[in-house]
């Protein structure tokens, strides 16, 4: 494995940080990709795998994993594997995942970046849930390689925000007033594009999800300033006052309050790729 730079460490911290302060005021709709998992998975005795690719705190996955034990018999052993290049990350996935209720889960967590990742394991299910947006220019590869490491009935699910999340313009508006950042960052739209070029069939299911927002506007607050720069993608404390304000504006005029909370469109897409059947 390649080890990351100290600057890749302060920006995974940094990261880390501004992701715990995201997942506590995100409305995030995880039901539709553990219904299509449910739907779709068809368990071949004795085994069940499942690859998770940035794999994050595991918030997620320990939600697919609760699931799809319930799904499956007993006699089938779950495999679960994951890929998470942020140490801070991969220190709470596995502290969940070490939890009792999972004992009899056979769990690994691989330190690389998935453009680095190799196994000759075949998975039931790939997912890269919120995780494509980190990997620009891989993502046909990524796509296809998933397609070489499915069995034969698995598929891939693949879940992005859509176009019209207010994420984009933030992230956007931060890089236009900065020079820094990114100005580009892929969504559902684009994504579906690219697979119909790889001539793949898949199913894709929209629905809303809501960031409570409130937090950015109170006057020096870190938690605040830790979801703002979720919103950047970036450190938001680079913007002067007069920056602040206009990332501000952007997300009021986006708010819907809701029992004193300021929450802001955040819709999401989650996309399942069946491997193509050989003829
Ligand atoms: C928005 S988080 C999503 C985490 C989790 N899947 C969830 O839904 O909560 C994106 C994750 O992608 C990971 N990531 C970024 N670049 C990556 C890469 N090149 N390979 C694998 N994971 C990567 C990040 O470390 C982070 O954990």
């Amino acid at each position: 494995m390649i080890s990351p730079t100290e600057l890749e460490i302060k920006l995974y911290e940094a990261y880390d940080a501004s992701y715990q302060v995201f997942l506590k005021n995100w409305q995030v709709n995880r039901q539709v990709a553990l219904d299509l998992m449910q739907k779709h998975l068809k368990p071949h005795p004795p085994q069940i795998a499942v690859l998770s690719v940035g794999a994050g705190p595991g918030d997620f996955d320990v939600q697919v994993i609760s699931t799809l034990k319930q799904q499956i018999s007993q006699e089938l052993k779950l495999r679960y594997v994951a890929v998470e290049p942020n140490h801070l990350h991969r220190q709470r996935y596995e502290q969940k995942i070490t939890a009792p209720e999972f004992a009899d889960v056979d769990w690994k967590v691989h330190p690389e970046k998935v453009e680095e990742f190799w196994t000759d394991e075949k998975f039931d299910i790939i997912h890269y849930t919120h995780s494509m947006y980190h990997m620009p220019g891989y993502e046909q590869l990524l796509v296809q390689r998933a397609m070489e490491m499915l069995k034969d009935n698995g598929f891939l699910i693949l879940t992005l925000d859509t176009t019209d999340a207010v994420i984009y313009d933030t992230i956007f508006k931060y890089a236009a007033l900065t020079g820094e950042g990114f100005t580009e960052m892929l969504q559902m739209e684009k994504m579906q594009t690219m697979v119909d070029e790889l001539g793949l069939s898949y199913e894709v299911v929209n629905y809303p999800e809501y960031m409570d927002v409130t937090l950015c506007f109170e006057e020096n607050s870190s938690a605040g300033k830790a979801l703002m720069d979720f919103f950047c993608q970036a450190d938001s404390s680079q913007l002067s006052e007069e920056q602040r304000q206009e990332m501000l504006h952007i997300l009021a005029s986006n708010v819907s309050e809701r029992d004193g909370r300021k929450l802001v469109p955040l819709p999401a897409a989650t996309m399942m790729i069946p491997k193509p059947k050989k003829h």
